[in-house]
């Protein structure tokens, strides 16, 4: 019998070591709701080459990403986790929707946007990756986009692109919806902003000890109020109001003492999944992410056929 449960899609690149704001943002997101859907977890790592990564790094870096998952807690049984390079289909719709949207469309997306801004040279990978993206969620009939809030503007592209295809070729794509879940759509990082590599604010979820602390003991306090708000604004992810109410008031103007509970309670979220993710076998993830990529395979090249068929260039 055909699966009644919603399909669920998301993300995420292989950039290196994740953050808590990946966690928060997505990573626990998508293992408190990925057995309740229909759900599948794509490494993106056609969407990291545009941002020249090392080979070597890349590779290692598919790897680790999946072990995190695994560390968090997804059951690869459970799930389809696969590697988006692996499945030929995704950058082949990718150009089909390119020819769709005109060129002052994409240059309203943000991270290309930003770059140009910034005065820096964007590749064209950069400036098409909206639409890869768009391919990468249409392509199973997705319903749900578990992501972060930096993440929302290219799920409407995916809208977008759905809309533009089904009415120029008759209704072929779901138009998918976001779920950013309340209080964690941005994780602020040590110094307010968005927790982001790029900005150099993170705090590493799989890192030592030290490291962590080291982030930590560097947030950014301002010395004129009672609440240092930046250690707060992480805080609050960990614990309730009500138990951060208490904490907070009975350390009250003594910001060493807060960032060291702070520094407790993601070392007693972290370490369970460091042992886990230690346990993890670099073989048995390339296994988990061959098997995944069969099935997401079978599923994409059936949704290809239809597409080929409707623009015209199966004979
Ligand atoms: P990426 O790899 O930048 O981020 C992965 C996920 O982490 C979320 N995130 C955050 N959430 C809250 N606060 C933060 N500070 C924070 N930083 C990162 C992101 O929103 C994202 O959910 N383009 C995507 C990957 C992708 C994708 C997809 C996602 C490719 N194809 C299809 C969903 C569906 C990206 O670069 O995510």
């Amino acid at each position: 019998m055909a699966s009644v449960k919603k399909r669920l899609f998301t993300g995420l690149q292989p950039s290196g070591t994740l953050h808590i704001g990946n966690y928060f943002g997505a990573l626990k997101p998508f293992a408190d709701l990925y057995e309740s859907y229909d759900s599948m977890l794509m490494v993106a790592d056609y969407h990291a080459l545009t941002s020249a990564p090392k080979p070597e790094e890349l590779r290692q870096n598919i790897i680790n990403v999946v072990k995190d998952y695994l560390a968090a807690g997804v059951d690869p049984a459970k799930t389809v986790i696969f590697q988006q390079s692996q499945v030929h289909e995704h950058t082949e719709l990718a150009w089909i929707f390119e020819c769709l949207v005109p060129v002052a469309y994409l240059e309203l997306a943000h991270a290309y946007k930003d770059k140009v801004a910034k005065g820096l040279k964007a590749n064209a990978g950069l400036f098409n990756y909206p639409m890869l993206m768009a391919a990468d969620i249409l392509l199973y009939d997705t319903d749900i986009v578990p992501v972060g809030q930096d993440q929302k503007q290219h799920v409407e592209y995916a809208r977008e692109a759905a809309a533009k295809f089904n009415i120029a070729y008759g209704e072929t794509f779901i138009e998918p919806k976001d779920k950013i879940l309340e209080g964690v759509g941005v994780v602020p990082g040590t110094d307010g902003q968005k927790m982001s590599k790029s900005y150099k604010n993170t705090i590493p979820l799989f890192g030592t000890k030290d490291e962590i602390a080291k982030a930590v003991m560097g947030i950014v306090t301002d010395s004129s109020g009672e609440l240092p708000k930046n250690v707060y604004a992480i805080h609050r992810l960990f614990r309730s109001e009500a138990e951060l109410a208490s904490l907070y008031d009975s350390h009250k103007g003594n910001y060493k003492a807060l960032k060291e509970a702070l520094i407790e309670d993601i070392e007693a979220l972290v370490a369970p999944m460091c042992a886990k993710r230690d346990s993890l076998d670099d073989r048995d993830v390339k296994r988990v992410l061959d098997d995944g990529s069969e099935k997401a395979r079978a599923m994409a090249e059936s949704k290809m056929k239809l597409v080929r068929e409707k623009i015209g260039i199966t004979l």
